[in-house]
């Protein structure tokens, strides 16, 4: 389903005037529409069909309550990268059994928590973390599920932050080693080796390199075999990328099709951890204009919402569509940058961009932004992290609050004389 249309002129959130929704909750927000995450959840799960599979929602790509709830009632489990993210999955509903745990840096604390929530498994990363994890498994008396996250080398060819899968990356157990660490892993008192797990980069739009990466782990699991290591499962990670501009990335069912027919005579079950696919469009952030100046020709749209509440444009020069909350057709376009009121140069949603005259007052949406959007806001320039809305059909719901000033200065203290 599309979620933001236009009706009228004006730019709706399934069936909601976005401009009823700042007149209430004030701006700058997120907003996310219900039904496209449901039907995003449903349709990427429901693509696998028959095959043993395991959708785990990545829980950074966006991690409030009411939308790791929706995720849980749809079935899906989760992939979490901290003790944080594991707590929230919890509190949301989820069923830990769904749960996969990665990450480079997975303390003993962490671990104990995944162990006692009894996670289905830990995709680990470094043989320190392996023997940390035998350890901190034997002192509580339990087995820890595991998978090696072996870097596969594949180019996913996307921005070179989002890419993990190559030998430079920071990330997994090489895989020409992977064999010998496996066999140190089943040799191990507390470890139960259940699975083989990678996870190549985000925002892929082609599937080749997915086939890449999945031929590599089917000869490691062959290769397992040969050692005497059995595993049960293949964790392909997540990274299915969306359309932001002109991509055309496969869709859902174009990339499990063609996993499936690879996977399917090996009798694995199927892990994948997608994040952006599953809520990437299904979000928009609205902010409003403060001012418009123009420098020596260079015209500037000055806006409420900054790098801090959406940093994607700043950290990463990612192109995200803006469109009018208010459409007016005798507007002429012009070329501006749309920037925030943070003291960065770099804090800007928009350079260069063809956009129709808006003035003081005004709202524009940032669209595709409902993945690594909130989730990587920060309180940079003190200011309080905004609000969240979940629209459904002709409702809308308030699922984050805005954070208050007061809020951001609890817990700090002023020692005496200082
Ligand atoms: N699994 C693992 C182990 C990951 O590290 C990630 C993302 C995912 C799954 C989900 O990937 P997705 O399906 O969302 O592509 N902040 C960047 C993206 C960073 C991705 C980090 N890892 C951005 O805004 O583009």
């Amino acid at each position: 389903m599309e979620p933001f249309v236009y009706r009228d002129g004006r730019l709706f959130a399934e069936g909601v005037d976005l401009a009823t929704v700042a007149e209430a909750v004030g701006t700058p927000f997120y907003c996310y529409s219900h039904g496209h995450l449901s039907a995003q959840a449903e349709g990427f799960d429901g693509a696998f069909g028959e095959l043993p599979h395991l959708t785990c929602f990545s829980v950074k790509a966006c991690s409030n309550l009411a939308i790791l709830a929706l995720m849980a009632r749809r079935g899906l489990g989760f992939d979490i990268v901290s003790g944080g993210e594991l707590a929230r999955c919890l509190a949301a509903g989820a069923d830990p059994t769904k749960i996969v745990y990665s990450g480079v840096g997975k303390s003993a604390a962490e671990m104990r928590q995944a162990l006692e929530a009894g996670i289905r498994c830990f995709n680990v990363e470094s043989p320190g973390e392996l023997d940390l994890l035998d350890r901190v498994a034997g002192k509580l008396g339990v087995r820890a599920p595991v998978a090696l996250r072996v870097n596969p080398d594949v180019d996913p060819q996307t921005h070179p932050y989002i890419s993990t899968g190559l030998k430079e990356n920071k990330f997994g157990i090489s895989h020409r080693e992977a064999v010998a660490e496996y066999r140190r892993a089943a040799a191990m008192a507390n470890i139960d080796v259940v699975g083989v797990d990678c996870h190549i980069g985000s925002q892929l739009t082609t599937v080749q390199p997915f086939l890449d990466a999945l031929d590599r782990l089917l000869a490691l699991v062959e290769r397992l075999g040969e050692a005497g290591v059995a595993v049960r499962h293949l964790d392909l990670g997540g990274g299915l990328g969306i359309r932001y501009d002109n991509e055309a990335p496969p869709t859902p069912a174009e990339y499990a099709g063609a996993l499936v027919e690879r996977i399917a005579p090996t009798g694995l079950t199927l892990i994948l951890e997608p994040g952006r696919v599953l809520v990437g469009n299904g979000g928009c952030f609205v902010t409003r204009v403060l001012y418009t100046k123009g420098n020596e020709g260079k015209r500037f749209v000055i806006v409420d919402g900054g790098m801090n509440d959406l940093v994607r444009p700043a950290l990463y020069g990612a192109y995200q569509e803006i469109l009018p909350v208010a459409a007016h057709r005798s507007r002429p376009n012009r070329i501006v940058d749309v920037v925030g009121p943070i003291c960065e140069t770099g804090d800007f949603l928009a350079r260069s961009r063809e956009l129709p005259v808006v003035r003081p007052g005004e709202l524009l949406a940032v669209m595709s932004a409902g993945a690594y959007g909130f989730s990587m806001a920060s309180t940079y320039n003190t200011r309080p992290r905004v609000a969240e809305v979940m629209v459904r059909g002709d409702r809308y719901h308030v699922i984050r609050e805005r954070e208050t000033v007061a809020s951001l200065m609890a817990g700090e203290q002023i020692p005496e004389g200082v």
